[in-house]
């Protein structure tokens, strides 16, 4: 199956402000869902690099936008997690505009991938945010993640239950597992899929496609 072929990755800059976002023309895709569901491991399985991003087992470890580079090319926006009860109520005032400023107001944005975990039911948070990408017509990727963590008949029954219940959206989730590897390609084979149905401006769809990028 097709997936990107990662020359380089790298740290570019964090923003809380759309004046502090990189002044670039690269297209970008961020990556959003509950905090702690594993969206900075998905990044770092994405690129394959341990460490391009930092995790943590502590929910609401990423605080800011961060902004990563990969081949030049593509720009992976690392967001912050929602839906964390126990940060304090002044943190999550702040959160919230700069998630929702981000994504209604970048122009570099081409799409998102929303994560959910495959053990748990999506929250009303992940259904506001398909919603709030439908309506503002950013298109949507959907990966459930910790797939490593089902057994047996899970394995199937999960993806389909998900699937049912995304079906008002269309959208066909991708399993993954930063554990295993396991999904890597799909999610890799969306988002390029994604950014060639929207022209970019920094890089064409050829680019993307080219040469020795996709393996
Ligand atoms: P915040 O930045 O706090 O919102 O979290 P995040 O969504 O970026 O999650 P992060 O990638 O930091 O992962 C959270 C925890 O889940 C860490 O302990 C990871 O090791 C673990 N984790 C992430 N992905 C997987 C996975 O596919 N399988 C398993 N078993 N654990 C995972
Ligand atoms: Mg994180």
């Amino acid at each position: 199956m097709a997936g990107l072929h990662v020359i380089s990755s790298a740290f570019l800059k964090s923003a809380v402000r759309p004046d502090q976002y990189p002044n670039h023309s690269l297209p970008e895709i961020a990556f959003a869902g509950r905090s702690n569901v594993g969206k900075s491991s998905l990044i770092n399985a994405l690129v394959r690099r341990k460490k391009l991003v930092r995790t943590s087992s502590t929910p609401g470890h990423t605080r800011l936008l961060n902004f990563y580079t990969v081949n030049d090319a593509i720009c992976l926006v690392d967001l912050p997690g929602y839906g964390y009860a126990r940060i304090s109520r002044s943190t999550s005032r702040q959160w919230k505009p700069m998630i929702e400023t981000y994504l209604t107001g970048r122009t570099n944005l081409k799409g998102v991938v929303v994560i959910l975990d495959a053990r748990r039911e999506p929250t009303r948070d992940d259904l506001d945010l398909l919603e709030t990408l439908k309506k503002r017509s950013i298109p949507a990727l959907v990966v459930i993640t910790k797939m490593d963590k089902l057994k047996g008949n899970q394995r199937r029954e999960r993806p389909h239950h998900l699937k049912m219940l995304l079906c008002e959206h269309g959208i066909t989730p991708v399993p993954f597992s930063a554990v295993t590897g396991e999904g890597r390609e799909g999610v890799w084979k969306a988002v390029l899929n994604t950014l060639n149905h929207v022209p970019a401006s920094g890089a064409s769809g050829s680019e993307l496609h080219g040469e020795g990028l996709v393996v």
